[in-house]
């Protein structure tokens, strides 16, 4: 289905060393793709990154998606032709501990990826995960659908919900939705409906589905 997208193209990825990142990276290189990966650290240990090695198989580069300038720089480098954005502060626990560095992370990061791609002069396909805990959480037993209030009883939460409501207002302000120098941007939202993840990493253990896999393990 996705044989001929992504065959010869240039895939910048936010987040490339994280537990979804190095899922994502690894199906782009099968479907022929160039990937350059833009991550601060490598948050778990072990990790999938490490393992497979990926760092030898793409354009690798430590970089904080707060900083505007190095962000721009990778982009007029490498002139993606797709950006995955899931660089994020995404543990919710940690957000308890450092809200400020979770907001910075996930709301000044998502800006400045769209802050970068005002002054990118090519048409540049942008893909911006966020959360299903983005939604106010109102204790309904069926999912969240699109219209349901954006809200978050944590700094996590918040900050993905945040996230949602500067990309929404983006793609409508003027700037983003025409033209700039005749080159078209596009921005597609992904807004996840929540499905089973699990991570197996120390640094996931509050991730609630490694948490319910390790009692299945563990108890029987
Ligand atoms: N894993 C889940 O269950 C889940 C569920 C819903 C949404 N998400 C979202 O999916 C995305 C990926 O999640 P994950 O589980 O792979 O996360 P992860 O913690 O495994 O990886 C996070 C990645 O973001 C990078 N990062 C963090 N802050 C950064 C910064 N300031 N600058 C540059 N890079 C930074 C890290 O280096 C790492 O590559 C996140 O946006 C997360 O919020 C994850």
């Amino acid at each position: 289905m996705f044989q001929n997208s992504y065959k010869g193209k240039v895939v910048l990825v936010t987040g490339h060393t994280g537990f979804k990142g190095s899922w994502l990276v690894t199906w782009l290189l099968k479907l022929g793709a160039k990937v350059i990966g833009v991550s601060k650290d490598i948050p778990t240990n072990p990790s999938m990154f490490e393992s497979l090695d990926i760092e030898k198989k793409i354009f690798h580069n430590f970089i904080d998606i707060r900083d505007l300038e190095k962000l721009k720089g990778i982009i007029s480098k490498y002139n993606p032709d797709f950006i995955f954005h899931l660089a994020a502060q995404a543990i919710v626990s940690k957000s308890y501990l450092n809200p400020v560095e979770t907001v910075s992370s996930n709301v000044i990061g998502t800006m400045n990826i769209l802050e970068a791609l005002r002054f990118y002069k090519k048409k540049c396909i942008t893909i911006i995960i966020t959360s299903d805990k983005c939604y106010d959480n109102i204790e309904q037993s069926e999912g969240y659908k699109e219209t349901d209030a954006i809200g978050g009883k944590d700094v996590y939460s918040g900050s993905k919900g945040a996230a949602e409501l500067i990309i929404k207002s983006s793609s409508k302000s003027s700037k983003y939705s025409g033209n700039i120098d005749n080159i078209p941007i596009e921005i597609q939202y992904i807004r996840s409906k929540p499905c089973y993840m699990v991570a197996k990493s120390e640094e996931g253990l509050d991730r609630a589905h490694k948490k319910a896999l390790d009692r299945l393990i563990h108890r029987g």
